[in-house]
């Protein structure tokens, strides 16, 4: 397809806002996918995704559209909706010229929506606003209409309105993508530069790069260039997908497509790199590459021990199409042999710690999620900590924690609260706007520390649900920070320490200490549970001693009865771990690590 015919375009939306449902109406009304073949939710495959309702991996389909005679390609690239993986956003975002922004018209814009806004407007791209789930009763376009556009500085009337759920007025948004999305431009005769913004694996055909060409051209058999990494590989088919894959004869400038290179791991096919030809390469790769890295840490322990090798099989299967999923075993004195994972955000953290109980049936814990430290030590050394066990005791200069810049979007009435809230975690206001009357958002900087663990949660229930929430990481700052320990009998038990700021120091200790003293049984002696900073003890809560023997009640008669009491102590043993000479249950520690 020459390039003034093509249209690529992507659709920002809050979760829940019906971009699933708007894709799946628009494959259908330009007969991509025939009604009987339209499986619900055609773009989301995996069943996680489609179960929570979120899109995880963005793909893209071509649909052929015409207007005045004239016979377009519209590529959708369908982007991925949450915090966590802005990264992938934007590289969906660079591979377009224009975007849908797309809003419900019975819940305005949110703040997930607003953050992916202002990315697209720093790529300069043209934005359509649609309303849309106009069909429902509480919809109010009226209100919502003045709000987009004042946002975006367009007129009410600019917006389009739509119903995914019946279609109305999803002609007119093909119609307007068309007359107002501008065509892709780039050198048919330069080196061919492709970048690729998202890179899936399949089992059968190994991993499949999904690329927008931006200059040249590249074709079936020839060989390519990753241009991060300065691999080869030979282009064994290419094609688009259309939005079962179809092998072409290559891709010129504009168009997105498909390559498949016969390489078994996502990390060797790396969204936001550049292919070039290796015949005649490119010499600057396009810009806006950046490494996936890793900002959240959890251990990862199988309940039963013995799970231990179908854990690592699991790892390392769901990393094939993650290139974002680190780990590394742990041993832990008081969970077994694990791994320590890293991950890019909450949701992915949970996303695959689900993936591995559903589709591997183990059962985990997951110990409480850590930020990475970067610590100064006296004689000047930096070390990186991602794992509260590992934080150096004394001799630490300086300790940098990572910030977020964080977004959240609330009902006015709410916003004395949500201020309370991010005080509380340590923020610091940066900007507070009024979307409208009774809409506010919230921008403030924040420990990432202060966010991983429960800050949602709280968000939502301090506001009853309605505000929003979106972060990006933004640099590291210092602050005084110390390791808690926690000790049972004076051993200390490595999954519960933590990193806290000195201030929470405290508290953090008298609740991790009192949580224990309710969950772990009596047991034939005294056990003191203490948490510590250093050798400086901050709490203490003490277990009494009682004098547990089974066997006293049985009155010595009879026997079967006794083996059967002894046989039941054993069963319970298993599920015992010991910490020095304390037996403690697997579930107290489960219920320790628990947020609540
Ligand atoms: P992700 O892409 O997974 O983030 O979510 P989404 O934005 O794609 O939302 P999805 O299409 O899954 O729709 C969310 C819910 O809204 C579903 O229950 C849909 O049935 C419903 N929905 C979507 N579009 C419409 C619409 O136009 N009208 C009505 N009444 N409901 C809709």
């Amino acid at each position: 397809t020459p390039a003034e015919l093509i249209r690529n375009f992507c659709i920002i939306a809050h979760i829940d806002h019906g971009k699933s449902t708007l894709a799946d109406r628009m494959l259908q009304i330009t007969g991509v996918v025939e009604q009987r073949a339209m499986r619900a939710q055609y773009l989301d495959r995996m069943d996680i995704e489609r179960e929570r309702g979120i899109t995880i991996k963005s793909q893209a389909v071509r649909m052929p559209w015409e207007v005045g005679g004239a016979g377009y390609a519209l590529n959708m690239i369908d982007t991925p909706g949450h915090v966590d993986f802005t990264y992938e956003v934007s590289r969906s975002l660079a591979a377009c010229e224009g975007t849908l922004l797309l809003v419900d018209a019975a819940q305005g814009i949110e703040a997930q929506t607003l953050a992916n806004l202002y990315l697209a407007l720093e790529n300069d791209m043209t934005i359509i606003p649609v309303l849309n789930k106009i069909d429902l009763p509480a919809a109010q376009p009226e209100k919502y209409a003045e709000e987009l556009a004042n946002l975006i500085g367009c007129e009410p009337s600019d917006c389009l309105r739509v119903s995914g759920k019946t279609g109305q007025g999803v002609e007119d948004v093909l119609d307007k993508i068309v007359a107002e999305v501008p065509a892709p431009v780039g050198d048919p005769n330069a080196p061919a530069r492709a970048m690729i913004f998202d890179s899936v694996y399949d089992t059968y055909r190994g991993v499949v790069t999904y690329v927008r060409v931006v200059d040249g051209q590249l074709s079936p058999r020839e060989k390519i260039v990753m241009m991060s990494t300065r691999a080869t590989h030979e282009l064994l088919e290419i094609g688009v997908s259309s939005p079962e894959p179809e092998p072409s004869k290559g891709l010129g400038v504009g168009e997105v497509g498909y390559l498949i290179t016969g390489v078994k791991d996502v990390r060797q096919s790396k969204v936001g790199d550049t292919v070039t030809n290796a015949a005649k390469p490119a010499e600057v790769a396009l810009e806006g590459y950046r490494e996936a890295k890793p900002m959240v840490f959890s251990g990862i322990f199988p309940i039963d021990g013995s799970d231990y090798p179908i854990l690592r099989d699991a790892l390392d299967k769901l990393k094939l199409n993650d290139a974002a999923l680190v780990y590394e075993p742990e041993n832990s004195a008081a969970l077994g042999f694990g791994y320590r994972c890293g991950f890019l955000g909450l949701l992915h953290l949970e996303i695959i710690r689900e993936r591995l109980e559903r589709e591997f049936d183990l059962d985990l814990i997951a110990t409480a999620p850590s930020v990475i430290y970067e610590v100064t030590l006296d004689d000047g050394k930096e070390v990186e900590v991602t794992n509260p066990s590992e934080y150096p005791v004394g001799k630490i200069a300086e300790v940098r924690e990572p910030m977020v810049r964080t977004t959240v979007l609330t009902p006015s009435e709410f916003v004395g609260p949500v201020m309370e809230l991010c005080q509380q975690r340590r923020g610091t206001m940066l900007a507070m706007d009024y979307l409208s009357e009774d809409r506010v958002e919230l921008r403030y900087m924040i420990p990432m520390a202060e966010i991983v663990f429960d800050f949602f949660d709280i968000l939502k229930s301090k506001t009853r649900g309605y505000a929003s929430l979106d972060y990006d990481v933004d640099g590291e700052q210092a602050a005084d920070l110390v390791k808690v320990d926690i000790l049972l009998q004076g051993e200390q038990v490595d999954a519960f320490s933590a990193i806290v700021h000195r201030d929470k120091a405290y508290s953090y200790g008298v609740m991790m200490a009192g949580k224990l003293r309710e969950l772990i049984p009596r047991q034939q002696f005294e056990v003191p549970i203490q948490a510590a900073i250093g050798a400086r003890i901050i709490a203490r809560e003490t277990i009494r001693a009682i004098r547990k023997d089974v066997l006293s009640k049985c009155y010595g008669g009879d026997i079967s009865r006794k083996r059967k009491l002894l046989e039941k102590q054993k069963e319970g043993k298993k599920r015992m771990k010991m910490v020095g000479r304390v037996e403690v249950p697997q579930e107290a520690f489960i219920a320790a690590l628990s947020s609540d």
